[in-house]
Parts: C-alpha cells; sequence; structure tokens
C-alpha cells in the first residue's frame, strides 16, 4: 500500500481523497493533519513544504507541487533522490492562455486609456491599428508558453517567443538564448514573461532588458514576482519606455498595503489568478502520474533537480 499526503486547502483534499481511492484503491490517501504514521508517506501534495513535517517523511519518494511551478517549494528541505513533478493540467494552462489574451486584447485596443478617458469625462477616440500590426513575444516556451501563444496565434497577432533552448513553436517565430535576445525585444509590442523563476531569471524585467524593447511596448508578467525588478519598472512607466504593465504576481504577495502598484496609472494588477489549479480536473493529473509511478513510464511535468525546472 502506498500513502500519499495532501497539505493545503482541505476542501481540495477531500475531493481528491475521494477521486483517488475510487479510482486507485490501492491508495492510502491522507489529509493533513491526519497524516498517520509519517514513515509509511511516499508521496506528498503541496504548495509549499513545512521543514518539520518534510524532516518526518523519512520514505518520501515523490513531491507533487499544486502549482505550475516548483520555486515556492523550498527544494533544499528533501534528499537528492526525491523526485519532483509540476502540476501540468488544463485547468492551469486553459485559465493562463485565456487571461494572456485577455491583457493582450486590453493592450492592443488600448483599454486601461479608455478607462482612464471615462473617468475624466473625456471621449477621445485614437487610431485603431489590427493584431496583424502588433508582435507579442512571449518568454518561456514551456507548458504555459505554448498554451498562450495557441491562444494569441488565432487571433492574428504576430506572435514571437524566447527560451533558453531552441524550440518551434507553430504559430509563432522562436529566438533562444542570449544570442537571440536582444532582436527578439527588439520587436516585441507586449511581452509575456512566462518564464520559470529560477536564479538565471531572477530579476530578468529589469531596466537592461525594458531599454532594449520598443519605446511605448507593454508588459504582462504572469510568471512569479521574482522575474522583475520592481523599481525599474516603475522608472520605465515613468520615462515612458514602457506604456502599460499587467501584473498578476508581486513580491511579496500579497503586496503590502500602500505599494504603489496598487495605484501606479500605468499598472493593472491582478491577485495571482491568471493560471489556476482546477481541483476537479487536477486531480485526474495526479492519479495519471501515480499510475506512472507505479508502472515506471516517466512522470508528466518531473523537474530536472539540477536545473531547477
Ligand atoms: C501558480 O502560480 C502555479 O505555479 O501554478
Amino acid at each position: 500500500m502506498t500513502a500519499i499526503l495532501h497539505t493545503g486547502d482541505p476542501e481540495r483534499g477531500a475531493l481528491w481523497q475521494q477521486i483517488v481511492t475510487r479510482e486507485l484503491p490501492d491508495i492510502d490517501f491522507r489529509c493533513w493533519p491526519d497524516a498517520g504514521d509519517p514513515a509509511e508517506i511516499t508521496g506528498l501534495i503541496a504548495w509549499t513544504l513545512d521543514a518539520e513535517l518534510v524532516a518526518s517523511l523519512t520514505n518520501l519518494e515523490i513531491l507533487f507541487s499544486i502549482g505550475a511551478g516548483v520555486d515556492q517549494l523550498d527544494l533544499s528541505l528533501l534528499p537528492p533522490h526525491v523526485r519532483v513533478v509540476r502540476m501540468i493540467e488544463t485547468g492551469i494552462t486553459n485559465t493562463m492562455a485565456e487571461y494572456v489574451a485577455m491583457a493582450a486584447l486590453a493592450l492592443h485596443r488600448d483599454l486601461p486609456s479608455y478607462v482612464d478617458s471615462q473617468r475624466s469625462g473625456m471621449w477621445a477616440p485614437r487610431d485603431v491599428l489590427l493584431t496583424a500590426e502588433r508582435t507579442v513575444g512571449v518568454m518561456g516556451l514551456g507548458q504555459l508558453g505554448r498554451a498562450a501563444i495557441r491562444m494569441l496565434a488565432p487571433l492574428g497577432f504576430r506572435v514571437a517567443g524566447w527560451s533558453r533552448s531552441s524550440t518551434d513553436v507553430p504559430g509563432a517565430l522562436c529566438f533562444a538564448d542570449d544570442a537571440e535576445r536582444d532582436e527578439f525585444l527588439a520587436q516585441c509590442d507586449i511581452l509575456v514573461c512566462l518564464l520559470p523563476l529560477t536564479d538565471d531569471t531572477r530579476g530578468i524585467l529589469d531596466r537592461s532588458l525594458f531599454a532594449r524593447m520598443k519605446a511605448g511596448a507593454s508588459l504582462i508578467n504572469v510568471a512569479r514576482g521574482g522575474h522583475l525588478v520592481q523599481d525599474d519598472l516603475i522608472e520605465a512607466l515613468d520615462s515612458g519606455q514602457l506604456r502599460y504593465a499587467f501584473l498578476d504576481v508581486a513580491q511579496p504577495e500579497p503586496l503590502p498595503e500602500g505599494h504603489p502598484f496598487y495605484s501606479h496609472p500605468s499598472i493593472m494588477l491582478t491577485p495571482h489568478i491568471a493560471g489556476v489549479t482546477r481541483k476537479e480536473t487536477a486531480v485526474h493529473a495526479l492519479i495519471d502520474n501515480l499510475r506512472r509511478a507505479r508502472t515506471g513510464e516517466p512522470l508528466e511535468g518531473e523537474i530536472d533537480r539540477a536545473r531547477g525546472y
């Protein structure tokens, strides 16, 4: 019998316990705080890690992240042999792609400035461009970046993609690594960050990156707050180098009361809701991976712990 422990939202835990037990009756699905004997637990499902709990799980084999990212989990708490799996499921990918499309269209059609005009009692039409006249650049071509491109391309945008390693994504002109980064940035009217957060990408959205974009371009950050250098963004917006920023993530979350992002006229801020794990669909991704673990097949979304994603 394999025992796995769910931590976090009790409602999700109860639903997953019911469905996993029905689909895989030989799995002993436990919900925190009813962990039973911690030495029996081989799988842990978590959004963040509790050091004391992890230390008690002496036979842990696999950590399943609730989220698409794993940077919020302090993986240094885990012995090196523990496998770590990101959540890949349609709830996250669809909601993320939809948010990116919503933000790109809002920027494309100047919605933030029309809202400003409305609030100031002004009737102020502007030129309307076609989506084919705008380039949306997606940084990060993993599951979420590719899902965003699948939604942006049919809207008619010119879509460009950038990632560390060269990747071909249908519907996008792709660029790779440092050598092609400037060429990619120079063509973006709207830049979308969907990179994993690693030591390499922390602070990547900074003054020097903004300076390589077209003056007046806009940013959508739906990855992690740690990708962005906050003061550099404010400076770029205030100088006009950037026009608008849609931010769904911040550092820390929630942002403290009075933080300038709440009131900056060029920032649209949402509280980390762009891509959300849907408990009803994510449980099937978990079940699929539990089956794979049993038969020794590769796990969907297993990260390379040395690389960090
Ligand atoms: C949310 O940010 C996630 O990692 O799924």
